[in-house]
């Protein structure tokens, strides 16, 4: 049985007090829990801080980005070993965010992975088709090749998780339905599958993009989906517990 994941990605979110004082109120939220598995995305400035808060408890740390060098003369960026060094287990990558707003590529989100893997960190790889491309009827060929393009020469895909997040679901209070995202869920495992052989039966897929602790019950209650990557909802503390709650009932 795969182990559930949800992650809260508080993407340009909070000052370092108010990340302290969120992860403090998630971490006692989960006390004792041993069932899946807890994350929380702060932006940068805060990793360090929520590193020591969550010290000890069932959450996991990740951040949303980095660059695939890791050190030197790249103003701005920050690499696998910095945030390693923050606390970090898991990195987002490829969001669609910085797809849209910073020309993130198939081909750098490949490169981001294998360093983010060679760091010893865990990638969790974003992919999802927008609106136009889900009328054109093109979902699968768009988030196919997301997939293969970034797991394109990389072989620990027992350390990758992915999310699928549909442009049009993210930030619009409108969720896939449950049946929608399952079959985008099944056919991402079928693909995995098709490139690793059968370890596709344990890689995580995430679902995110307006995911509420109303709409999570029906979307956990799916065969392929193993968790939510979740935004807005995981901003405030009894949202995101909410969300986790439902998440332990019906697993
Ligand atoms: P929302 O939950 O705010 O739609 O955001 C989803 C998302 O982008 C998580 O990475």
């Amino acid at each position: 049985m795969r182990k559930w994941m949800v992650a809260g990605n508080w993407k340009m979110h909070t000052t370092i007090p108010e990340a302290v004082a969120l992860a403090g109120q998630v971490s006692a939220g989960v006390k004792g829990l041993s069932a899946g598995e807890v994350v929380l995305a702060p932006p940068f400035t805060a990793l360090a801080a929520v590193s020591d808060v969550i010290k000890g408890t069932p959450v996991s740390l990740a951040s949303q980005n980095m660059f695939y060098e890791e050190k030197g003369a790249y103003t701005g960026e920050i690499s696998p070993l910095m945030l390693k060094d923050a606390g970090c287990t898991y990195v987002i990558i490829g969001h669609s965010e910085r797809r849209k707003y910073f020309h993130d590529l198939d081909e750098n989100i490949n490169l981001k992975i294998k360093k983010c893997l060679a760091a010893g960190l865990k990638p969790i790889l974003c992919v999802g088709e927008t609106l136009e491309e889900r009328e054109q009827g093109i979902t699968e060929f768009v988030v196919g090749l997301q997939v293969k393009k970034a797991l394109y020469g990389i072989n620990a895909i027992d350390d990758v998780v992915i999310a699928y997040e549909p442009v049009w679901a993210i930030g619009t209070g409108k969720n896939a339905l449950p049946i929608e995202a399952e079959e985008v869920h099944r056919f991402v495992r079928h693909l995995v599958g098709d490139m690793y052989g059968e370890v596709c039966a344990r890689t995580r897929i995430l679902y995110g993009g307006s995911v509420t602790q109303d709409n999570i019950g029906d979307l956990i209650g799916m065969e392929d989906i193993d968790g939510a990557l979740v935004g807005g909802a995981s901003l405030k503390s009894e949202g995101f517990l909410g969300i986790i709650n439902k998440v332990l009932e019906k697993r």
